[in-house]
């Protein structure tokens, strides 16, 4: 399968599995990662690691011998196909992130950006190359991309196309963290490591109100922050973890 999902501990592990076309995406492997998703969020995985085969890319974006010659429609098919499994890798309960250890390119880099973090090994490039085909990002990108870096710094990487190298992409926020070593699951889980102790409800509420900022006016975000400020403290976790601290002790959470 072009597209694997493993389970290592808490982890799940969605690799893609095409080394031989530094992982480039092809429908069918878009079609498999909504699949993957639909079965992760069925599983008991704390958190997601996504990555690629082979020591050279993280996915070199869409297949673009595969992408020639199609008629408008089916075009269009495809970037809701590619926006729809991204969208359900991002809507996913549980933290993931993408370790991007080589080349993460159009499709790739829009792939990383619907994870809720990325880390990059130092020698990683990326980019939304698009436009040197006569194309535009059709993945999601024009619309994360700004989310995370601002619109400025997104219509200068999507209307140049440029490359950027991992202290650049650290620099402006699109990775969150440079790191070393070979090993891309063991580099996720030491990153995600941090994420995974704590209350699956407190870690998802916590992350769907900072998801909100950005996509609502402030009043509302205000509003949706109360709403799931509230909702936390009833769960037994919040009963649990303020007792603990009042207890001088390691607090236990049940995800409840
Ligand atoms: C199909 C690809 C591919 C891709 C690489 N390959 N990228 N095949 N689609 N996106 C294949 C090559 O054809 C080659 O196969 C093999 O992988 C190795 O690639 P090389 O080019 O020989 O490697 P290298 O010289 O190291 O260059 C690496 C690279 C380059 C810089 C990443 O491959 C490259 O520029 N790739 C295209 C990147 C790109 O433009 N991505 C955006 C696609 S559009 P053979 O058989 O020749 O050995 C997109 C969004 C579309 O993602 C959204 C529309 C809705």
């Amino acid at each position: 399968m072009a597209v694997e999902l493993s389970f290592s501990g808490q982890y799940a592990v969605l690799t893609l599995n095409r080394p031989e076309a530094l992982n480039a995406l092809r429908f069918s492997m878009l079609e498999e990662i909504a699949r993957v998703a639909d079965t992760i969020a069925a599983s008991p995985a704390r958190a997601l690691i996504v990555t690629g085969a082979g020591p050279k890319a993280f996915c070199a974006g869409a297949d673009i011998k595969e992408l020639m010659g199609r008629d408008i429609l089916a075009q269009r098919r495809g970037a809701e196909l590619g926006q729809n499994a991204f969208a359900r890798l991002a809507a996913l309960s549980i933290p993931s992130v993408a370790v991007i250890h080589g080349y993460a390119f159009g499709g790739g880099l829009e792939l990383a950006m619907a994870c809720t973090f990325r880390i990059a090994t130092p020698q990683a490039k990326m980019g939304l190359p698009e436009i040197k085909l006569g194309l535009i990002p059709g993945y999601g990108g024009t619309q994360r991309l700004p989310r995370l870096v601002g619109e400025a710094r997104a219509k200068a990487l999507v209307m140049s196309g440029r490359t950027i190298d991992a202290r650049e992409a650290e620099h402006i926020g699109l990775v969150n963290e440079i790191v070393e070593g070979d090993d891309p699951v063991a580099l996720g889980q030491a990153y995600l490591a941090q994420f995974t102790a704590f209350s699956k409800c407190a870690s998802l509420f916590a992350r769907e109100a900072v998801e909100r900022a950005l996509a609502t006016p402030l009043a509302e975000g205000l509003r949706i922050e109360s709403d799931l400020s509230t909702l936390a403290y009833q769960t037994h976790d919040a009963n649990e973890g303020m007792r603990a601290f009042v207890e001088k002790r390691t607090p236990e959470f049940k995800d409840a």
